[in-house]
């Protein structure tokens, strides 16, 4: 039968998936340095909020051992950690000035996150408490940062 033949090879090619070794190095590095927090109540909502993607301290959920989630969660927390990881503090070059602006502008945690981690909804007066704490542990972003130069000198 069709249905079958279409159920077998969608077991087989789930299976197959499984092998590929990407999205399985479910590591987390040594904890190095972290910045110096405001206060404990900024680092308690950033371990609540960002810490699955923005530390080493992450805790990889039941699916991200199942591909193809674990390709997106593998991707996404290098990705992250590249930015902005609060357990390398010192390390490389840091976006933690950017961290109340992308909460603000909605970005941060990604929605999608939001749905899989309810410990992730703030009420919006806790949010606002979390956003001034990140600005004055991070500081904020340099005004004018498109004075690069290059202005009016396009074709
Ligand atoms: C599910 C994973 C995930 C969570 C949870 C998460 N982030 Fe991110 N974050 C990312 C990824 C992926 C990137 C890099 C790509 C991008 O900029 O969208 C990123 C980038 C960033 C950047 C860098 C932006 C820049 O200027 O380069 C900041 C700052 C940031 N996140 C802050 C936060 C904060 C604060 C939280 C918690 C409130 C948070 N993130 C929660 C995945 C996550």
């Amino acid at each position: 039968m069709k249905l079958t033949r279409y159920l077998l090879a969608g077991i087989g090619l789930f299976g197959l998936m499984q092998v590929i070794p990407y999205g399985r190095n479910h590591t987390n590095p040594p904890k190095l340095a972290e910045p110096e927090w405001d206060s404990p109540a900024t680092r308690d909502t950033f371990f609540r909020l960002c810490r699955d993607c923005h530390s080493n301290e992450t805790s990889w959920p039941w699916y991200s051992f199942v591909a193809p989630a674990s390709w997106l969660v593998q991707y996404d927390v290098d990705e992250a950690r590249s930015h902005l990881n609060v357990s390398e503090w010192g390390r490389g070059k840091q976006h933690g000035e950017d961290a109340a602006q992308m909460i603000q502008d909605g970005e941060m945690p990604p929605s999608y996150y939001v749905v899989l981690h309810s410990e992730a909804r703030l009420a919006p007066s806790q949010l606002e408490q979390f956003i001034k704490g990140l600005q004055r542990t991070f500081g904020e972003p340099a005004e004018d940062d498109h004075s690069d130069g290059h202005a009016g000198h396009e074709h």
